[in-house]
């Protein structure tokens, strides 16, 4: 199988190569993809060789060139938008790992949807800022979409086999499991002066920093929500979410006969990527087996809305529809970076997407450049008010 890793610098790349290194024989690639770390793409390229090499900009693109000249690696070095959408869909490609982190995923995952590859999408941001249209563009592509996130992965494997996209027989209900992230049992009151290296110490998985804030705030288990009802065709009350600390059961299915079946594992994302990678079939994905005597306990509770009001907003805008949940995405987006830089405090991200949420109007969204337009006025209203708390 010959692929293409966008995002392959990153945390979801990394480890989409580690399961290819496992597997020379099955798997090729062709493209991989990042923005500014040249080095870690440097390396990636040395050792897999791939025809092509795409970053962010004409600066980093040169000197990877002149990197590349001076080692003799061929790999044909492209740079900017355009490039990231044709090495989604090169022809030779037979599947796309789709692992760039935030709206800069969106163009050329659909990129690979509407050329018919097989798409392993962990960018979730694609399916919560453009649900109907990627879905569409799946489907009329006619690629299979595989999750790769670890909860909707679970809820693949825990269904029957059907088209994406439309409500699974028999299903009553979607568990999606979250482990709580840091702040699980810190009172409302502490979160007000928690910082950035606590928010992002994850105490289950390692993962970017963007996605660790969200599970910080529970705005990650929200856009899971809003993937979900695109990925499987279930309305937001047949979507519920579990809080889970151990994170070994990676979600649920209830069906209407009262079964619930339940994907477990270690908490490690090559689980997921070697099960899309080799869908149908199965492959070594380097994780060790779980231990169950080592588990030994498994709790669950009911997730605290009022503490973590992210969660809540997510299903709202779910619920409303239109463009709510694109503008819910690019106000968070500003939010976590402007937290990440230290210019926000934790409790404000939530505060700037409500508010973002309330001063732009509802509107309906049609076309991906309706999407975009959304997307940047979202962006503008949320920059304002990190503005104003600076000021
Ligand atoms: N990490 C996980 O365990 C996990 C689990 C489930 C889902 N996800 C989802 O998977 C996606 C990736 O997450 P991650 O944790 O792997 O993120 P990450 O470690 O931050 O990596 C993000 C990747 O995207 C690239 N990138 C960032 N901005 C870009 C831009 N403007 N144009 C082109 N490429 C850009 C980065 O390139 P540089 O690093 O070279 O700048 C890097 O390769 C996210 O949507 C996340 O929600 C992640």
């Amino acid at each position: 199988m010959k692929l293409t890793v966008l995002g392959a610098t990153g945390s979801v790349g990394a480890s989409t190569l580690d399961v290819v290194r496992r597997h020379p024989d099955r798997y090729q690639v062709v493209a991989l993809t990042g923005n500014t770390r040249i080095d870690v793409l440097e390396q990636q390229c040395r050792e897999h060789r791939p025809q092509y090499a795409v970053v962010g900009d004409a600066g980093s693109a040169l000197e990877l060139r002149r990197r590349f000249a001076s080692q003799q690696i061929a790999t044909e070095v492209l740079y900017g938008r355009e490039a990231l959408a044709t090495v989604a869909s090169l022809p030779e490609v037979d599947a796309v790992m789709a692992a760039i982190v935030g709206v800069a995923g969106l163009a050329p995952t659909l990129s690979a949807a509407r050329a018919g590859k097989r798409i392993l999408l962990a960018n979730k941001e694609a399916l919560v800022m453009a649900g109907p249209i990627f879905m569409d563009e799946v489907a009329r592509g006619g690629g299979d979409l595989l999750p790769i996130d670890s909860e909707h992965n679970a809820v693949f494997q825990a269904l029957p086999r059907c088209c994406a996209g439309s409500k699974p027989p028999g299903v009553r209900r979607i568990l999606l499991t979250a482990s709580g992230g840091p702040f699980l049992t810190r009172a409302a009151c502490d979160l007000e002066a928690v910082t950035v290296e606590q928010a992002v110490a994850h105490p289950n998985w390692s993962m970017g920093k963007k996605i660790s804030v969200d599970s910080a705030t529970m705005m990650n288990k929200g856009l899971e929500v809003i993937e979900a009802h695109w990925l499987f065709g279930l309305p937001a009350d047949a979507i519920d979410v579990v809080i889970h600390p151990q994170s070994v059961i990676h979600s649920m299915v209830e069906y209407v006969d009262g079964s619930i079946l339940a994907q477990l594992g270690n908490p490690d994302m090559r689980i997921p990527i070697a099960h899309a990678l080799a869908w149908p079939e199965r492959i070594d994905s380097g994780v060790p087996a779980l231990d169950l005597f080592k588990v030994a306990q498994l709790d669950f509770q009911a997730p605290d809305f009022h503490r973590f009001p992210c969660l809540a907003l997510a299903y709202q805008a779910l619920r409303a529809g239109g463009d709510r949940a694109a503008v819910l995405n690019a106000a968070n987006e500003v939010a976590v970076d402007a937290f990440l830089q230290g210019k926000i405090r934790f409790l404000h991200i939530s505060q700037i997407v409500e508010s973002t949420l309330t001063k732009l109007e509802a509107r309906s969204v049609s076309t991906l450049d309706e999407v975009f337009e959304v997307d940047a006025s979202a962006h503008a209203v949320a920059s304002a008010y990190v503005g104003s708390l600076l000021s």
